[in-house]
C-alpha cells in the first residue's frame, strides 16, 4: 500500500515538475475568492503558519461576484524545479501592494524579490512584510501563498508572442526609443515546483483588500487600551524609574495607557533569557500590580534568539536550528512544541503576572543577523521558509495563548506576510524618514497588516510635533524612547500642541474603535490609501502631471503617485505635514469636503492649498462626516466602564454611521457579545440636520453614557 502511493507520488512529481505552459483551472473556495493549485506546492506555506480561517459569512455580505480576469490570460509553468507565472495587465491599469514599500505607492513597474528583511531605503521587496499580494484599480487582487523569496517582476517583462509588444526602435534616430518598453504582464518565479494562488474579486480595489482581509480572517480588533498612547522607556530603567514617568505623566496630563520595557526589563538580551532582571526589577509581580492600579499595562521588549543562560535553553536546544543569532539558538517555531516551551516561559514568568501584551523584535533582519539560507531547522522546512513566516508564526502563537486566557492583546512586530491581518500587532522599525512613515502607513493597507510611524527623536519642536501629530492618526500613538529617552514633553515649546494631539487622539478613540471594528468584521482598513477611496483618482489626480513617470516608465498608466495623505476611518482624511513645510497641497476626492476642526467647507473634488497652523496637523472630513468622539481623558475606559458621547456632524448630506460596541477587553465578542448603534443625521422639518442614535441592543454591551450633538458646518 505504502509503496504503490509512495510510486505515484513519484510520478505525480515527476509529471508536475516538468509541466508545460497552462491555464490553471480554477475554484470558487469562498464568494468572490478563487484558488488554483498549480504543480505540487511546498507542504508548509504562508496560510499553513498563520492557521486562520476565512471569515465566509463576511464574504458572502460582499456578494457574489464573477471571475474577474480573463481566464486565458493566467498561465503557469513549472520547469527547472520553479514555479513561473504570469497575470495580464491592460494599458492604464495601475497596481498596488507587494507588500510594506516605504517610497512608492505605484507598483506597476517594478522588479521585487519578495523577501522578509528590515526595510533598507529601496523598495526592492525586501521589506518587514513582503507579502505576495497586489491589488489592481480594475478591481481584482492576486495572492501567491507561497513562503518562498518570489521574484516579481510588475509589468516589466516583454514577451516575444505578446500581443501588445512594443515595436523596436532606432535608438539612433528615434526619440521615442525607450529603455523600458511597454510590458503587458506581472510575471513572477517561485522557487518551488508548485504553488497555490489565490484569486479576490472587487467590484473596487477596496471590496478586494475588504476579501483579501476577510479571508484572513478579518482584520484584528485591538482591546480599547491600545488604542490610548504608549510610551516606550529607556533600555535600562528600574522599576522605580517606570514608576516615576507613568506618574509624571498622569500629573503632567497626558493620556497613558501602557508603557513598553526594552531590553532591560530581561536578565541579559541579543540573545534573551525570557526572564525579568532581579536588580531592575526585584519584584516583577508587585511592579506589574501597581502599575496596573495606576491604570497601566505593561508590553515587554523580546527577540526570539534563546540564550544559553535562559531557563528554557537546554528544554529547547533539540527543537533549534543549525545556526545562531548572536549566540542565541533559533527555535523551529514550525513545531508545535517548541512554540509551546517559549510560551510556557511567558505565561509562567510574565503574562501570569498580568503582562498585556510584547513587542517582538528581530524577526525580520537584517540579512547579516539572522539565520543565513543555509541554516538547517529540525522540522525540515527551509532556512528560507523560516524566515518569510517567523514573525507570522510569532503573531500567532503569542495571539492564541492571549485568546486561552481571553484576554486581548495589542503588541509590535517586526515581520509579518500574507495571512496575518487577524493578529494584533503593528508592524515599526528603526528607518526614521517621517515622510516614508506615511508612504508605509498608506502601504501597509494593500498588505492586510498595521504599521505605526513611532516617534522617537526630533531635532526641533516644530519636527517632534510633527511626527507628534502623525503617529496619533495611526494605528499605535507611540513614542519609542528607548535610546535617548524622550518624553511627550521634551520639546517645551511645543508641549501644549503635544498635548493637544494626544488628548485628541483620546477624544476619537470611539471613532477608532468602530473603524477597527470594521477591519474585523468587514475587512475595511482603518488607515488606508486615497487610492481605495471611490471618487478619489478620477478627476483631479488624472489632471496632474505624473510625476511619478521617471521613476516608474514601465507603467503607461498616467496617474499621480499620492504618497502623503490618507484616510483615517470611513470618513476623515488625514494630510500630513512634515518638518520645514509651513503649506501643502491636499487632493480632495470627488463631493464636499469640510475642516475637522472648524467644520467650514475646505474644497469640492479638487486639489486645494492648506496653510500649515504649528498646532493642527490638517483633517477633512467627508460630507455627512459623523464622527462620535468621548470627552478628553488620559485612560480607555475599562471594561463595563461608561463614557459619554460628542457625535460631530459636517456639512449636509443625510448619513448614518455604525458604532461599535463591547466590553473593549475580552474576546466575547467572538461569541457574539457586541453591539452596533446605528447613528442616523437627516434634515429635520426646518431642514435643519437632526440626529439619532439606535437605542443598545437589549443583554448586550452598552457602554455609552449620554450623548451630545455637535453640528461643526453652520
Ligand atoms: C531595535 C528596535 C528598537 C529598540 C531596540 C532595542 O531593534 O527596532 O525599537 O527596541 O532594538 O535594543
Amino acid at each position: 500500500m505504502r509503496t504503490t502511493f509512495l510510486t505515484l507520488l513519484i510520478l505525480l512529481l515527476f509529471i508536475s515538475l516538468n509541466t508545460r505552459a497552462q491555464n490553471p483551472v480554477w475554484e470558487e473556495v469562498a464568494p468572490g475568492v478563487w484558488k488554483t493549485i498549480v504543480g505540487v506546492p511546498d507542504k508548509f506555506d504562508l496560510l499553513k503558519a498563520s492557521g486562520v480561517k476565512p471569515n465566509t459569512e463576511a464574504l458572502l455580505k460582499l456578494g457574489k461576484m464573477t471571475f474577474p480576469l480573463p481566464t486565458g490570460g493566467i498561465v503557469a509553468e513549472i520547469s527547472d524545479g520553479k514555479t513561473f507565472l504570469r497575470f495580464p495587465l491592460v494599458k492604464e491599469e495601475q497596481i498596488y501592494g507587494f507588500g510594506l514599500n516605504f517610497k512608492t505607492v505605484q507598483q506597476r513597474g517594478k522588479i521585487l524579490q519578495l523577501h522578509v528583511d528590515h526595510y533598507g531605503g529601496t523598495d526592492n521587496g525586501q521589506t518587514h512584510a513582503p507579502v505576495p499580494f497586489y491589488v489592481s484599480d480594475k478591481g481584482y487582487g492576486v495572492f501567491v501563498n507561497s513562503a518562498r523569496y518570489i521574484t516579481v517582476y510588475a509589468g516589466t517583462a516583454v514577451r516575444k508572442e505578446s500581443p501588445n509588444a512594443p515595436e523596436p526602435r532606432d535608438r539612433n534616430t528615434d526619440k521615442k526609443w525607450t529603455s523600458k518598453p511597454y510590458s503587458d504582464a506581472v510575471e513572477m518565479v517561485v522557487p518551488a515546483s508548485g504553488v497555490e494562488i489565490y484569486l479576490f474579486a472587487g467590484p473596487t480595489p477596496l471590496d478586494v483588500v475588504r476579501r483579501f482581509n476577510l479571508f484572513n480572517g478579518g482584520g484584528c480588533l485591538p482591546p480599547r487600551w491600545g488604542l490610548g498612547f504608549t510610551q516606550r522607556v529607556k533600555s535600562l530603567y528600574t522599576a522605580e524609574q517606570v514608576m516615576e514617568e507613568a506618574k509624571a505623566f498622569a500629573e503632567k496630563g497626558y493620556p497613558l495607557d501602557f508603557i513598553g520595557l526594552e531590553p532591560g526589563w530581561q536578565s541579559k538580551s541579543y540573545p534573551c533569557t525570557f526572564e525579568w532582571d532581579k536588580t531592575r526589577f526585584p519584584d516583577p509581580a508587585g511592579f506589574v500590580k501597581t502599575m496596573s492600579e495606576m491604570g497601566i499595562r505593561l508590553n515587554l521588549w523580546t527577540n526570539p534568539y534563546v540564550s544559553p543562560e535562559s531557563p528554557i535553553y537546554q528544554k529547547i536546544l533539540s527543537l533549534t536550528g543549525s545556526h545562531t543569532v548572536w549566540g542565541g539558538v533559533v527555535a523551529d517555531l514550525t513545531l508545535p512544541k517548541a512554540q509551546q516551551i517559549m510560551l510556557d516561559q511567558m505565561e509562567k514568568d510574565q503574562i501570569s503576572l498580568g503582562v498585556s501584551g510584547y513587542k517582538i523584535d528581530e524577526c525580520d533582519g537584517y540579512d547579516r543577523w539572522l539565520w543565513p539560507d543555509v541554516a538547517k531547522f529540525p522540522s525540515g522546512n527551509s532556512a528560507e521558509q523560516l524566515r518569510q513566516t517567523y514573525g507570522l508564526l510569532l503573531q500567532k502563537m503569542t495571539t492564541d495563548l492571549y485568546r486561552q486566557k481571553n484576554e486581548r492583546t495589542f503588541g509590535l512586530i517586526r515581520a509579518s506576510n500574507g495571512g496575518g491581518s487577524s493578529f494584533p500587532y503593528v508592524i515599526y522599525n528603526d528607518y526614521y524618514s517621517h515622510e516614508d512613515f506615511i508612504t508605509a502607513l498608506i502601504n501597509s493597507s494593500f498588505a492586510g497588516v498595521l504599521w505605526t510611524p513611532e516617534v522617537r527623536g526630533s531635532k526641533t519642536g516644530e519636527e517632534w510635533v510633527r511626527r507628534m501629530q502623525t503617529v496619533c492618526f495611526s494605528p499605535m500613538a507611540m513614542i519609542n524612547a528607548w535610546s535617548d529617552g524622550t518624553k511627550p514633553w521634551s520639546f517645551p515649546e511645543v508641549e501644549k500642541e503635544v498635548k493637544e494631539i494626544a488628548l485628541l487622539r483620546m477624544q476619537l478613540m470611539p471613532y477608532f474603535y468602530s473603524e477597527f471594528a470594521k477591519y474585523h468584521f468587514e475587512g475595511t482598513p482603518p488607515f488606508r490609501a486615497m487610492n481605495l477611496e471611490p471618487g478619489f483618482g478620477a478627476k483631479v489626480v488624472s489632471e496632474l502631471k505624473n510625476d511619478n513617470l521617471s521613476e516608474n516608465p514601465y507603467a503607461e498608466a498616467v496617474t499621480k503617485e499620492i504618497k502623503d495623505q490618507y484616510m483615517a476611518g470611513e470618513y476623515l482624511l488625514v494630510a500630513p505635514l512634515f518638518k520645514g513645510q509651513t503649506e501643502r497641497e491636499v487632493i480632495l476626492p470627488e463631493g464636499k469636503w469640510y475642516d475637522f476642526y472648524t467644520g467650514k467647507l475646505a474644497g469640492n473634488g479638487e486639489l486645494i492649498k492648506v496653510n500649515g497652523e504649528l498646532g493642527k496637523i490638517p483633517v477633512f472630513v467627508k460630507d455627512g462626516g459623523i464622527i462620535p468622539m468621548m470627552p478628553p481623558r488620559l485612560n480607555a475606559p475599562k471594561s463595563g466602564e461608561k463614557f459619554d458621547l460628542e457625535i460631530r456632524y459636517y456639512g449636509s448630506k443625510p448619513s448614518d454611521y455604525q458604532l461599535y460596541d463591547d466590553d473593549g477587553e475580552t474576546f466575547d465578542y467572538e461569541k457574539g457579545d457586541f453591539s452596533w448603534r446605528k447613528i442616523t443625521v437627516a434634515p429635520d422639518k426646518k431642514g435643519n440636520p437632526a440626529g439619532v442614535v439606535s437605542k443598545p441592543e437589549k443583554g448586550k454591551p452598552d457602554n455609552i453614557g449620554s450623548i451630545t450633538w455637535k453640528f461643526m458646518t453652520k
